[in-house]
């Protein structure tokens, strides 16, 4: 790794919201006394009906966290009312189309009557507090008016990217057992249509308890219509009051869930509370972006993730900052797109992802010099680590050697940023997500728990709680304790792979587990490898990553056919339909390798380790071998892998 340290420029550091010295004086005492830190921030950063009792009680040694408990507020009510008398006109969403002649700007006092109306709205077809409301949009402006609107009543949403299939759709629609979806005629991405309307039609076959399905009209195409079920949402909006009061809720009411893949079985509902992950969204999304009122912010990812969620709607909001929110792809209609954007609105921080930096790397440099770029003041990265060549080239072509990048790492289940610069106090390492946020308590560990020294990789835990921490997982208390506190009893345990430099800098180098990072999107191993055995021709699967140069990792499944089945091309497109199918295009494998049989302990257990290797051509480390019930298999796999 590259230990070279970029000075951060004068200009940066004059505009900055903590110092060097600030941070660490902060931190220590932020962890010395969390009770008085988080309780200082709350009262700094949300406005509560109600204080608290407490600011936080239990811990990890029984995981009976709670923040906040007996705190009254309303996330809606935090990122809208509360702005209106000093920020009622300014923007709080730039919305750009994908056709770069499509743009609108919602001001705050807009966005509170879209959000209270479409509130009314869910309260006219039976929405209550505490029901689940799936949302199956594009990144349109209504992705984040109906998930304030459910957060105004108190109604629990979960957001279902618009990538994923009608199976991936109903399996979440039933795990939550919501009660309405919202969804779009048509999403829009780099000028191709996407069938939403027609997905959720198809995944409703299943889901008996979803009594509605309120439709935005994104595009003007027909779709097919239940009278009883379906409402059009221009509709339903123009016949509600304007006015609705925000519920008062608990600090520890969920405010939603949001489904991720972990290394077992099917992904898991995500909950998050209300009171602790606003406050440490918003916190997080002042101090690391170096948010100054009226600077325009804007994060990349979409709302059916977790970024989208606490960096695209509820952080930015929080602070009253105006968030951009982009419909479409970094490629179209020019690789120029993102760049172009920033010039449009004079987008002052910009949040993106290590695989669309690399993508557009690989377009060359034309692209991005041609625009001018001077609004850019700082730039983020998240969700995979980022090679120093990609870091580089960020920093000095897109960022002009003016703008600190914060490398924020972090998770669903975190809520927000975990491990991030802070610019103008941290100087910079590539690659690195350098130092922890206030009240962030990590260590690296072996395997049986050892604390380990600097410059030794292990797996990374979290010691204490923190605001943002996820509830648990949706109904499933005992997957909750056996994912994250099994392992080391008493820790939260990341599922990542780190070291800790001398000068404390965490290194981020990846999963643990198995889950896989395909641009940046999580999938787990055995989520595809379930997929592809619902072919009647496969006997078996094992899925493990590739290295790849633009999107990190790739999916690359080993398939044993049923006997008596004949390989072939057209065998190898089906199944990657068959994942299409059951997950989405982010699951679709890019290589399927035939094998006669796989790696497997005497005990049955499919060795993805050796598998990892085999793909990696790293036949130096292959390991023990002595465990194989059929050591001759691996030879095998090694030459049809070899002749590819
Ligand atoms: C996993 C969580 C949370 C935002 C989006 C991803 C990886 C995330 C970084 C980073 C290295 C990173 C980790 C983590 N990850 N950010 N800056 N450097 N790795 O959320 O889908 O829940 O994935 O993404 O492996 O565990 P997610």
């Amino acid at each position: 790794m590259n230990n070279e340290i970029h000075s951060v420029l004068p200009n940066i550091i004059n505009h900055t919201l903590v110092t060097e010295a600030q941070y660490r004086e902060l931190y220590e005492y932020s962890l010395r006394d969390p009770e008085s830190f988080w309780g200082e921030q709350a009262k700094k950063y949300i406005t509560w009906f109600e204080q608290w009792e407490k600011v936080f009680s239990g811990g990890f040694d029984k995981v009976d966290v709670h923040w906040f408990q007996g705190g009254k507020l309303n996330a809606s009510y935090n990122c809208l009312d509360r702005h209106l008398e000093i920020r009622g006109d300014r923007p709080a969403i730039i919305w750009e189309g994908d056709d770069p002649k499509e743009s609108e700007i919602i001001s705050y006092r807009s966005l509170h009557e879209k959000v209270c109306r479409f509130a009314n709205v869910l309260k006219q077809y039976g929405i209550k507090k505490g029901d689940r409301v799936c949302i199956y949009l594009p990144m349109i402006p209504e992705a984040a008016i109906a998930m304030l609107a459910c957060a105004r009543i108190g109604a629990i949403h979960s957001v279902v990217f618009g990538g994923f299939s009608v199976e991936a759709l109903k399996t979440r629609i039933q795990d939550a057992d919501c009660k309405m979806v919202v969804t779009a005629n048509e999403g829009v991405r780099g000028n191709k249509m996407i069938p939403l309307k027609r997905n959720v039609d198809a995944a409703l076959q299943d889901c008996p308890h979803v009594n509605y399905v309120v439709v935005v009209r994104r595009t003007k195409n027909s779709v097919s219509w239940d009278q009883q079920r379906d409402i059009w949402y221009h509709e339903a909006i123009a016949r509600v009051n304007v006015e609705c009061e925000a519920e008062i809720m608990d600090a520890e009411d969920p405010l939603f869930i949001l489904y991720t893949s972990g290394s077992t079985g099917k992904p898991k509902g995500i909950l998050h509370s209300t009171g602790g992950y606003l406050l440490y969204v918003a916190i997080t999304h002042h101090l690391i972006f170096d948010y100054h009122e009226k600077e325009i912010y804007w994060c990349t990812a979409d709302v059916g993730w977790i970024t989208g969620h606490s960096y695209g709607v509820y952080g930015p909001l929080a602070n009253g900052a105006t968030t951009l929110l982009f419909e479409g792809v970094p490629n179209y209609p020019t690789s120029s797109r993102f760049w172009e954007i920033v010039d449009k609105h004079s987008v002052n921080i910009f949040y993106t992802a290590p695989t669309a930096i690399r993508a557009l790397r690989r377009e060359g440099d034309e692209w991005v010099t041609r625009t001018s770029r001077k609004s850019l003041r700082i730039l983020g990265t998240v969700g995979e680590p980022i090679n120093s060549e990609a870091w580089e080239w960020y920093f000095r072509i897109v960022g002009q050697e003016r703008c600190p990048i914060v490398d924020t790492w972090w998770q669903t289940e975190t809520g927000g940023i975990m491990i991030s610069a802070l610019p103008g106090a941290t100087p910079l390492k590539a690659g690195s997500a350098a130092w922890p946020f206030f009240g962030v308590a990590p260590l690296v560990v072996d395997d049986n728990g050892n604390i380990l020294p600097e410059g030794k990789m292990g797996k990374l835990v979290i010691t204490q709680p923190w605001p943002g921490m996820l509830q648990t997982v949706y109904k499933n208390a005992e997957r909750f304790i056996n994912a994250y506190f099994r392992e080391f009893p008493g820790w939260y345990l990341t599922g990542d792979q780190a070291y800790r430099d001398a000068d404390g800098y965490y290194w981020i180098l990846g999963r643990s587990d198995d889950v896989l990072k395909v641009s940046g999107h999580r999938i787990g191993t055995q989520e595809v490898e379930s997929a592809l055995v619902l072919h009647s021709a496969v006997s078996e699967a094992a899925v493990v990553a590739k290295l790849d140069e633009i999107k990190g990792q790739s999916i690359y499944a080993f398939v044993t056919l049923k006997i008596g089945v004949h390989p072939s091309e057209d065998l190898k497109k089906e199944l990657m339909q068959t994942a299409r199918n059951s997950i989405g295009a982010i699951a679709v494998p890019e290589t399927i390798q035939w094998a006669e049989g796989l790696p497997k302990t005497r005990s049955g257990k499919i060795m993805r380790r050796l598998l990892r290797k085999i793909v990696d051509n790293d036949l130096a480390n292959l390991g023990d071998l002595s465990t194989l019930a059929d050591p001759t298999v691996v030879d095998e796999l090694i030459k049809i892998c070899q002749k590819k």
